[in-house]
C-alpha cells in the first residue's frame, strides 16, 4: 500500500514512478574480456544502488526490467545464470528489503518458472505487502504484449460470465486490469545501454511517460547518472495533449 505520497518535486512535474530498462550488462563485461554473467553480477550491485537512491530520495515507485519475455532466446547457460542470480539476490536481500519498509511486487508471466522460484517470490511479496515505503516492482519474464493479452483474456472471461457489458468497456477497464494498475502512472522511463527502444516493456502504461536514454551501461549506473536523468525530467514540459 502506498502511504508515502511525498515526491521529489521541483517544478510542476511530480515524480512518483520511475521505470528502468537496465541494459548493457553483457557489453560492460565484454569490454573487460569477461563472460557476460560477470556483467550481470555487477548489474545487481547497480540495482542495489538504484534502490538506495530511491530510498534516500523518498521515491514512491521504482519498476525495474530484469528479464523480458524475449530473453528466453538467449543461450540456456545465460538464462540459467540469470535465474540463479535473481534467486540468490532476492534470498539474500529480502531482509534488507523488508527492514527498509519496501513493498516488493514481481510482474510478468511466472508460469514458466519452477515452483521453488514462484514460492520465493510469493513469500517475499507476502512478507512485504503491508510495507508503506518504496514500492519496488521487478519485471521478470515480462512483456508488454503479454500484459495486454492477459487483460484481453480477463475482459473476455468477465463478459462470458455476464459480469461486464461490452458497451461499457473503455480505457479505464484496461487500466484497472493491467500490471501496476494499483500504482501511479510511470512518469519517467530510463534506458541505459545506448539503445533507443522499449524492447516490449510496459507498453500500455507508458503512453505519456517521459523517456531518458543514456549510453551508460547498466553496471556503471549510479546516483550521479540517476540524478542527471531526474533533473532532465524536471526540465521537460508535459502537455498530455493539452497546451
Ligand atoms: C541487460 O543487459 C540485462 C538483461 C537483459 C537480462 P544485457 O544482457 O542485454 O546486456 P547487453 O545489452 O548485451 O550489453
Ligand atoms: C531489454 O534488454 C530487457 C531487459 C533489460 C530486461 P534486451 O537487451 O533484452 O533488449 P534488446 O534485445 O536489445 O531489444
Ligand atoms: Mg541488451
Amino acid at each position: 500500500m502506498l502511504v508515502n505520497l511525498y515526491m521529489i518535486k521541483k517544478n510542476k512535474n511530480t515524480l512518483n514512478h520511475i521505470a528502468i530498462i537496465m541494459d548493457g550488462n553483457g557489453r560492460w563485461a565484454q569490454k573487460r574480456n569477461k563472460p557476460r554473467i560477470y556483467g550481470h553480477k555487477k548489474g545487481v550491485k547497480a540495482v542495489l544502488k538504484a534502490i538506495d537512491f530511491s530510498l534516500c530520495n523518498k521515491l514512491n515507485v521504482l519498476t525495474l526490467y530484469a528479464f523480458s519475455s524475449e530473453n528466453w532466446r538467449r543461450p540456456i547457460q545465460e538464462i540459467l545464470a540469470l535465474i540463479k542470480l535473481f534467486v540468490c539476490t532476492l534470498s539474500s536481500k529480502i531482509k534488507f528489503i523488508h527492514n527498509n519498509n519496501i513493498c516488493l511486487k514481481v510482474i510478468g508471466n511466472l508460469n514458466q518458472f519452477d515452483s521453488k522460484l514462484i514460492s520465493l517470490i510469493l513469500y517475499s511479496e507476502n512478507l512485504t505487502k503491508y510495507n508503506t515505503g518504496l514500492q519496488l516492482n521487478i519485471a521478470i519474464n515480462y512483456g508488454g504484449r503479454w500484459d495486454i493479452v492477459k487483460v484481453i483474456k480477463k475482459i473476455v472471461r468477465l463478459i462470458q460470465r455476464g459480469l461486464l457489458d461490452l458497451n461499457k468497456i473503455n480505457e479505464n477497464t484496461v487500466s484497472t486490469l493491467i500490471s501496476l494498475n494499483h500504482l501511479p502512472p510511470v512518469d519517467l522511463l530510463i534506458r541505459t545501454g545506448g539503445e533507443y527502444r522499449l524492447s516490449n516493456f510496459l507498453l500500455w502504461q507508458i503512453a505519456y511517460t517521459e523517456f531518458y536514454f543514456t549510453n551508460v551501461l547498466w553496471p556503471d549506473f549510479d546516483s550521479k547518472i540517476f540524478k542527471i536523468a531526474i533533473d532532465a525530467y524536471f526540465c521537460r514540459k508535459r502537455n498530455f495533449g493539452g497546451l
